[in-house]
């Protein structure tokens, strides 16, 4: 098959996980006989800092034109302290979310055996937990208008809007999804307050019917985030809406204690776009010691939403497995072992794949 990448690294360790994903994705091409070709571009503070916008045209180009979009993370310290930075980081990955309309965010939630024991949470609670969270990602108070302050700067509002269609597109991924996994799915949103929720629940309701063989729960968001840290293993798939996605996703990517390795998928056109959930991580930028694994395991679920290759993606999920259990890991996981570097685990894996 032909395959074209766009790459965009980003910022901190963006670039080095990114090029462990790549060598891996090129072992995948040359052993099952595919054409891959990358394309780079700029995006984020290191956009900003090269042309003074987050997600320049020529990106938006290259992306827009390719297959898949294999991307690193965004952000750096200096804008995280000055709200009143006019062009921030977080704005290019917003824009390009939209202009690529990637409506849905993929972010599941699944344990190692090897690592389960990282857990904050006791390990009954924990051991085979595997769920996944469907985000909305192009809608609500991300984006609805208006949105500001008054003349005085002394109130600020944002807007939470919702479409039925909105909501209708990435619910029925949701459901599709059950149906391919435990036939749960849960609709977390704020009905008993907000009445955005209550169209998404509304909505929901209405097109269970046309899932039969699904079963379909409805939780508040409050409720969820505690549930979640109580007993994680009692969900399946969860729809949600923008904003508690994003809350929502961040207290699951921790549950496993697999942070380091959880990947997502954003998708909703043509061009589907994978990135680890993990954040830029400053601290640790170019000194060849972040875990790739999460990007890495972004590119197995690139081969399985985007190429539909299953067997490809499973041989790059089994080969992590292998590293995890030969202890062939970056430091954050080498508890006591030897730690080794980014690029070393990148090389292991690609041979591995090879061999
Ligand atoms: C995420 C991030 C982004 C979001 C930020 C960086 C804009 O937190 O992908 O979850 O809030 O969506
Ligand atoms: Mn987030």
């Amino acid at each position: 098959m032909e395959m074209n990448i766009a790459l965009l690294p980003g910022d901190g360790i963006g670039p080095e996980v990114i090029a462990q994903a790549v060598k891996v994705v090129k072992a995948i091409g040359q052993k099952f006989g595919h054409q891959i070709s990358f394309k780079e571009g700029l995006v984020g503070a290191s956009a900003i800092d090269a042309t003074g916008d987050p997600y320049p045209d020529a990106t938006h180009e290259i992306c827009a034109a390719s297959d898949a979009v294999l991307f690193g993370a965004i952000g750096d310290p200096k804008y995280d302290n000055d709200p009143k930075a006019k062009v921030r980081p977080e704005q290019g990955l917003l824009r390009m979310r939209q202009k690529l309309g990637l409506f849905a965010n993929v972010r599941p939630t699944f344990t190692f055996p090897s690592l389960v024991h990282k857990s904050p949470l006791k390990l009954d609670r924990v051991e085979g937990v595997d769920f996944v969270f469907f985000r909305e990602l192009t809608g609500g108070i991300y984006f609805g208008e208006p949105r500001g302050r008054n003349e005085q700067g002394t109130k600020a509002f944002d807007t939470n809007v919702y479409s039925k269609e909105e909501i209708v597109r990435l619910a029925r991924m949701g459901f599709e999804a059950a149906q391919k996994r435990r036939k749960l799915l849960t609709c977390v949103d704020k009905a008993n307050v907000m009445a955005t929720s209550r169209l998404w629940r509304e909505t929901v309701q209405e097109l269970a019917a046309e899932y039969p063989d699904v079963k379909v729960e409805y939780e508040f968001v409050d409720a969820v985030a505690m549930r979640l840290i109580q007993w994680p293993k009692a969900y399946d798939v969860l729809i949600t809406e923008n904003l508690f996605g994003d809350i929502l996703t961040d207290e699951a990517s921790v549950i496993s204690g697999s942070m380091g390795l959880m990947p997502s998928a954003s998708l909703g056109s043509d061009v589907k776009l994978f990135e680890p959930i993990h954040g830029s991580y400053p601290q640790a930028a170019g000194k060849d010691i972040a875990n790739p694994l999460a990007t890495v395991l972004s590119a197995a679920m690139m081969f399985e939403y985007a190429f539909d290759l299953k067997e490809e993606a499973n041989l790059i999920s089994d080969i992590v497995n292998l590293s995890l259990t030969e202890g062939i890991v970056t430091e954050d996981i080498a508890e006591g072992g030897k730690a080794y570097k980014t690029s070393e685990v990148g090389d292991w894996l690609a041979s591995k794949i090879l061999g």
